[in-house]
């Protein structure tokens, strides 16, 4: 069973609320279209020249509106974050929460996911990701196209996985730490709270919070403020 936040008995009421309007939104959009999920609305945070792509998939567009006010005339039922700040994560969810919704995780169908695997709330994975058994994804998690969690890795809240990354067994990525594309670790390597490890990198030591690596094998780059 996808752990998403409805069950398929329920799927037909759902409806649900995306807040953000960038690349996040937009796989969460074609994930719930092609489960035949019904998305009620778009709230766009960015200013934008795409501000009519969810046209596309007949939802509407709602302008930025921390009350929520606007976006709960089209009745959702549930909604989801859709930015790359895991701190704006946490406030929209929060906000969505005490108006009502519940969150809710948008799984591409095609992404595979072990039964014994821990998924968070309001997560994105997105097309051919694997996810491993007792690999454990957090709160808000972003997984990009092809990446892989190998068995016992913890991806931890509001972290962000890149195209193509991949986790070898029992590593670690830190709250709100970004692995860039293509970018390895090894097994039972941490990469500490809020770093980036740039793309194509192969982490082979435990990486600090907050510093930027790169290179094979990965070294220090930079601290970050
Ligand atoms: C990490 C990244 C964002 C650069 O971050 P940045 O803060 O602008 O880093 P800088 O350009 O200041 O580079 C700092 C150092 O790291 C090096 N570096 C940066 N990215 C690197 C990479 N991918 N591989 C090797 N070295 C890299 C730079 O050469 C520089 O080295 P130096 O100090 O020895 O000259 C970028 O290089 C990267 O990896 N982008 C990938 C983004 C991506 O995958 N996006 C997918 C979204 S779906």
């Amino acid at each position: 069973m996808i752990e998403d936040g409805i069950s398929s008995k329920n799927s037909d009421k759902t409806r649900i609320l995306i807040i953000g309007g960038g690349a996040q939104a937009k796989y969460a959009v074609d994930t719930f279209t092609l489960r035949g999920i019904e998305v009620c609305a778009v709230m766009n945070l960015y200013d934008s020249d795409e501000l009519d792509w969810p046209a596309t998939y007949s939802c509407p567009v709602l302008p930025v509106n921390p009350s929520l006010n606007n976006a709960l005339m089209s009745n959702p039922t549930h909604a989801i974050a859709c930015m790359p700040k895991g701190l704006e994560k946490v406030e929209w969810l929060t906000i969505a929460k005490k108006a009502g919704l519940k969150p809710i995780s948008a799984i591409h169908p095609s992404a595979v996911i072990a039964q014994t695997a821990n998924i968070g709330e309001a997560v994105i994975i997105n097309a051919n990701a694997v996810i491993q058994p007792f690999a454990s994804i957090g709160n808000g998690v972003m997984i990009h196209a092809g990446c892989i969690v190998e068995h016992n890795a913890i991806v931890e809240d509001y972290a962000t996985l890149a195209p193509g990354a991949r986790m070898a067994g029992w590593s670690q990525v830190g709250r709100g730490a970004t692995v860039f594309t293509g970018a390895n670790l090894i097994p039972s390597v941490k990469v500490g709270n809020e770093s980036i490890v740039a793309a194509g990198a192969t982490v082979i030591n435990d990486v600090p919070d907050r510093v930027l690596v790169a290179g094979v094998p990965a070294e220090l780059k930079k601290q970050l403020d």
